[in-house]
């Protein structure tokens, strides 16, 4: 199979193109700015089907054979979708029983997108018809560089309820569980009266009385995941079994975009995993949102480059208030895309739809025309992406790693829990940002990763555990390194239910820790910890040391560490502990130390006196660190910088606060990326070309908002990666 940008000429640039809405005249226009721009792929024929086969049977090619044509010549390629984003009208007519239904029985009805049941044998057939069609018509176009399965796979409709659910759900119960009786065992059916004779009994979690089974529910993520990439399975096979060499992918939504489906089980099926992201309007750090989301989609490519096939030139459509990008920020956003892994930054989408519900979504070419700020931005992000072809294909690799598990996502948003206010993606958001803010580079992986490259992993609220990922992760303390996980994790077993014995059940031992019961806090109320872990003095005091010319100020510097865990042997002073105040919010635990170091202790509230935070010190000179309370990004951030100092883990640079600094290493080569996030000019030492503005030095200083892409020769070989 061909590699998915090997023609192209360095990084991928462009988005959707959408031209059947839009008279032939304007088209002629969209190659010439296309080619201004420096765009070099577009994907076309998402939301084709009705516009090709408006009546069933009756097939107008003739205009999307005239754009792929006109594309071709123009030098732009094409990642053509199986246009079966959304079923015609006639079909859903036809065939009601597509619908999909919500968990209440709400049909989901045509006039939107999307109104298709993913595991409908009827609506299987036609789309796969479809996908079919167009790889037999253009599947050896040489524009045609890759398959754009469907778009963006149960983003509407996460899990669909209706009776094309129903078999499909057995099928897989059955596979999963044999017989009825482990069914039995694994749902927990001996409560409330839930006990199933057969799989011929057994629902869709629709809508009860009251609270449905958890596990019933649970696997119904679980089904829905599956039966997703099972659609996506059969429409590539239909358009590989006409031409095998194209490459395929469908676009992920990391991080919350779509909570329904494990991309890190999807990944291995992509050509290339592609992903589309738009930032939060409303939050100050949506680009440190953004950074987690690139991230995890590295993650779910196993650290391979992957493809941005999504995200905007300034506002969407869709969030309560549409606020535009600022002056910068498009640029910024799409360079830290690929600072992490991207090999292309395409948007949603190429011009600006004047009519239909997206008609205020912005894209490339606005409805203002060329006259404006966006389309100069799209100009410049253009010669930017040209300037940093020499990145194409090179990686991102870390030492510390912070886990994310879907199933863990969807175990602890699950109902009638202690608290149930919980985002999962936001916990560990939350630690996310401390590791930003730190300079820590993580990947993101899953609990059964290979984690033996990672010196630091760190696992918050990691709910639903199976006994190898817990072994997995204990082994990271076992074997030297930091291990640190956060309340509400390891709690229960792969069907949800509880690790008994005392809580955290899959790590006590390892924590050398047992929580009795759990004591969540209502909102708003909070109660005081002293917190044994590094400050913001401490961490400069250290790097002092390491820069200290004078060994006097060598001394001074690592003394005033030593009281805080500067390292690996340091201990906090019994007599005169180097804490700091913090505040506990959301969660506590009556938590009892059984081998481990209080770091943390409550100092008010019915359970003063007990740990908040935990340090286990294990033969192998490795650490496991326990959180057993919400605190604060300062005090998260104090944690973090201990357990990197304690892991040998640094920053790829030292930058200014607020300055993201990300290294992809190429062959030979490195590219440092540094954007520049506050309102200040700032300064980083460190030497290289800026394949941006030219400037070559050992100092770079980055106007407020500013990106600088430095790229320097090494003389050491690639380094290894996580998946050598
Ligand atoms: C994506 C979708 C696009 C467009 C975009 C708007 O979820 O794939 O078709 O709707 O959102 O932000």
């Amino acid at each position: 199979m061909r590699v998915w940008n090997d023609d192209l000429q360095g990084l991928a640039f462009g988005g959707d193109y959408n031209p059947e809405q839009w008279p032939r005249e304007v088209w002629d226009e969209d190659i010439e700015l296309m080619r201004e721009a420096g765009v070099n792929l577009v994907s076309v024929g998402i939301f084709s089907w009705a516009t090709i086969e408006p009546r069933e049977g009756e097939f107008h090619w003739e205009w999307l054979d005239e754009i792929i044509n006109k594309l071709h010549a123009g030098g732009i390629g094409v990642c053509l979708a199986t246009a079966t984003a959304s079923p015609p009208p006639w079909l859903t007519r036809k065939h009601p029983e597509i619908l999909p239904q919500r968990e209440d029985g709400t049909v989901l009805y045509q006039g939107g997108r999307q109104s298709y049941a993913i595991s409908s044998r009827i609506y299987r057939r036609y789309a796969t018809a479809m996908a079919s069609r167009m790889a037999q018509r253009y599947a050896s176009h040489p524009a045609v560089r890759l398959w754009h399965i469907d778009n963006e796979i149960g983003c509407h409709v996460p899990q669909d309820y209706s009776d094309s659910a129903i078999p499909a759900f057995r099928t897989w119960l059955a596979d999963r569980y044999g017989d009825i009786d482990a069914l039995n065992d694994a749902w927990g059916t001996a409560f409330w009266s839930q006990r199933y004779g057969s799989f011929d009994h057994v629902l869709p979690p629709r809508s009860a009385p009251t609270y449905a089974n958890p596990t019933q529910q649970l696997d119904f993520m679980r089904f829905n995941s599956d039966a997703g990439l099972s659609y996506y399975a059969d429409l590539t096979a239909a358009v590989r079994a006409v031409n095998p060499s194209i490459p395929a992918t469908t676009n992920f939504m990391c991080t919350t975009g779509n909570k329904g489906v494990d991309y890190f089980a999807w990944g291995p099926h992509m050509s290339v995993v592609s992903n589309d992201h738009y930032t939060r309007a409303h939050d100050p750090e949506r680009h440190i949102e953004l950074a987690f989301a690139a991230d995890l989609t590295r993650g779910t490519a196993h650290g391979a480059p992957w493809l941005l096939m999504e995200h905007s030139s300034s506002a969407v459509n869709w969030q309560h208030v549409n606020r535009a990008k600022d002056p910068g920020e498009m640029l910024r956003n799409s360079l830290a895309h690929v600072a992490r892994g991207a090999d292309g930054t395409l948007f949603f989408q190429w011009r600006a739809s004047r009519a239909g519900a997206e008609k205020f979504h912005s894209a490339l070419v606005p409805h203002a025309g060329t006259d404006s700020q966006v389309w100069n931005n799209t100009v410049e992000l253009g010669r930017c992406l040209r300037a940093l072809a020499p990145v194409k294909g090179s990686r991102v690799v870390s030492s510390a790693a912070l886990v994310f598990d879907y199933a863990a996502w969807w175990g602890l948003e699950l109902d009638s829990h202690p608290n149930n206010t919980l985002s999962y993606p936001d916990l560990v958001l939350e630690w996310y940002k401390a590791l930003w803010y730190e300079g820590i580079g993580v990947d993101i992986v899953t609990p059964g990763s290979d984690l033996s490259g990672y010196d630091l992993v760190i696992a918050p609220n990691l709910y639903v555990t199976d006994p190898d990922a817990t072994a997995n992760l204990a082994g990271v303390a076992e074997g030297g390194g930091v291990f640190a996980t956060t309340w509400f994790s390891g709690i229960v077993d792969a069907n949800d239910h509880i690790i008994l014995g005392g809580y955290p059940g899959a790590f006590r031992e390892v924590l050398g820790i047992r929580v009795e019961e759990f004591n969540p806090l209502q909102p708003g109320e909070t109660h005081g910890v002293t917190l044994d872990a590094e400050d913001a003095e401490d961490a400069e005091d250290a790097e002092d040391a390491e820069d200290a010319e004078d060994p006097e100020d060598a001394e001074d510097a690592e003394a005033g560490d030593a009281g805080a865990l500067a390292d690996g042997d340091a201990q906090a002073s019994p007599d005169e502990p180097r804490t700091s105040d913090a505040t506990a919010s959301t969660w506590t635990e009556r938590l009892d130390v059984r081998g481990a170091q209080a770091r943390g202790v409550l100092t008010d509230g019915v359970l003063t006196g007990y740990p908040a935070v935990t340090e286990n010190t294990l033969d192998s000179g490795g650490h496991a660190w326990y959180v057993a309370t919400d605190l604060p990004l300062t005090n998260k951030r104090a944690l973090v910088r201990t357990w990197a100092r304690q892991a040998g883990v640094a920053p790829v640079v030292r930058a200014p606060e607020g300055v993201e600094a990300v290294v992809r290493h190429g062959d030979g080569e490195d590219f440092l990326f540094l954007l520049n996030h506050t309102e200040a000019p700032a300064t980083v030492e460190a030497s290289g070309t800026d394949l941006l503005s030219g400037h070559a030095g050992e100092s770079h200083t980055l106007p407020p908002g500013a990106v600088a892409v430095l790229h320097t020769r090494t003389a050491t070989p690639e380094p290894e990666t996580a998946e050598d």
